[in-house]
């Protein structure tokens, strides 16, 4: 049986990837401090006797006496309220946090694959994203902990597979949604159902005309784990490149909730990415992974989450 470690692993997306890894027939440890993640993520996983619960902060070093086969590091707040509310600990996390698992890694020969981020292209200059773009990033700006984060965390894990031999794998997600997303984060698509679903006009960031790719969490972690049993070491895009403009994604929210499309308007934050799209061209050919879920169909199971979660 293979043991897999999942860093953030009682977060939005860890939570998935440890249920996939269970139905893999992985032994899983999830480690979270639950700094942004919630023990309801993984309620149902604690009945499974191959899924193992840490609390632990990875920005402290892991003394555990388990050897593991994969390690994937997801353990880092990742919304705009974060950026604002702990720039420094995520910082801290995507350095120190992902040294410490790069080190632990080393002595136990393990496969260590990062959830880096389209973030890294900053406000990109090329459409869309290619792999071998070197990004357009504001360091000082207001996302610039969670960019410079990644960007230094996807350095740090090159910096070990040259000096050491250390098996890396680095993925860089584009936007997900889904089920267990916090109602509260800040992001479009918590945003748009919570408003919908209390009779709110959707929140309108510039002129709407800003684009995004969405991928459903379950197409997201497939993504992770083909590229986790690859050979690839160099960093990978994931995502769904199905281009919406905000506007368009506004008006597919309020039919899947039934309600009518109404928007209130605020200026446009600052570094705000205005066209976002990855050129997966790289995972379908090396990984033959391609996402699979329709906006219609993931919007229609993400629904179902945020009435659940508003009925409680
Ligand atoms: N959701 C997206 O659209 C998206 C896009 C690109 C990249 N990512 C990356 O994927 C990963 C997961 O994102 P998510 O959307 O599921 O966010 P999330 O906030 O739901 O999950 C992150 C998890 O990491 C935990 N965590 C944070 N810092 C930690 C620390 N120091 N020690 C231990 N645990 C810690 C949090 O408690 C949380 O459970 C993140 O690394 C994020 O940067 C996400």
């Amino acid at each position: 049986m293979k043991t897999a470690l999942v860093a953030g692993g009682a977060g939005f997306i860890g939570s998935f990837l440890c249920e996939l890894l269970l139905e893999k027939g992985y032994k899983v440890f999830a480690i979270d401090n639950l700094v942004t993640g919630k023990r309801e993520n993984i309620e149902d996983l604690l009945k499974n006797r191959n899924f193992n619960w840490i609390e632990h902060d990875i920005t402290a070093p892991l003394h555990m006496n388990v050897s593991c086969d994969e390690i994937y590091n997801l353990a880092s707040p990742a919304s705009p309220v974060d950026f604002e509310k702990m720039p420094d600990f995520i910082l801290k996390t995507s350095a120190v946090g992902h040294l410490n698992l790069l080190n632990w890694a080393k002595i136990h020969s393990a496969k260590i694959l990062l959830a880096s981020t389209s973030e890294v292209y900053g406000d990109p200059l090329e459409h869309p994203q290619n792999e071998s773009y070197y990004g357009n990033v504001n360091c000082v700006g207001i996302r610039g902990c969670y960019d410079e984060g990644k960007r230094f965390a996807e350095a740090l894990s090159m910096a070990y597979k040259r000096r050491y031999g250390v098996n890396i794998r680095i993925a860089r997600i584009f936007n997900t949604y889904g089920p267990r997303m916090r109602p509260e984060d800040g992001r479009v698509i918590p945003n748009f159902f919570t408003q919908s679903l209390n009779g709110q006009p959707l929140t309108i960031y510039g002129d709407g005309k800003q684009t995004r790719s969405l991928c459903y969490v379950t197409d997201l972690v497939q993504g992770l784990f083909s590229l986790m049993q690859s050979e690839i070491e160099t960093p990978t895009n994931v995502g769904n490149p199905d281009e919406y403009t905000i506007l368009d994604i506004g008006k597919n929210v309020s039919l899947a909730c039934g309600v009518e499309f109404r928007t209130k308007s605020f200026p446009l934050p600052e570094n705000d990415p205005k066209q976002r799209r990855p050129d997966i061209s790289k995972a379908q050919r090396e990984l033959e992974w391609q996402p699979k879920v329709s906006l219609r169909e993931g919007l229609a199971s993400t629904l179902e989450f945020f009435k659940r979660s508003q009925n409680k």
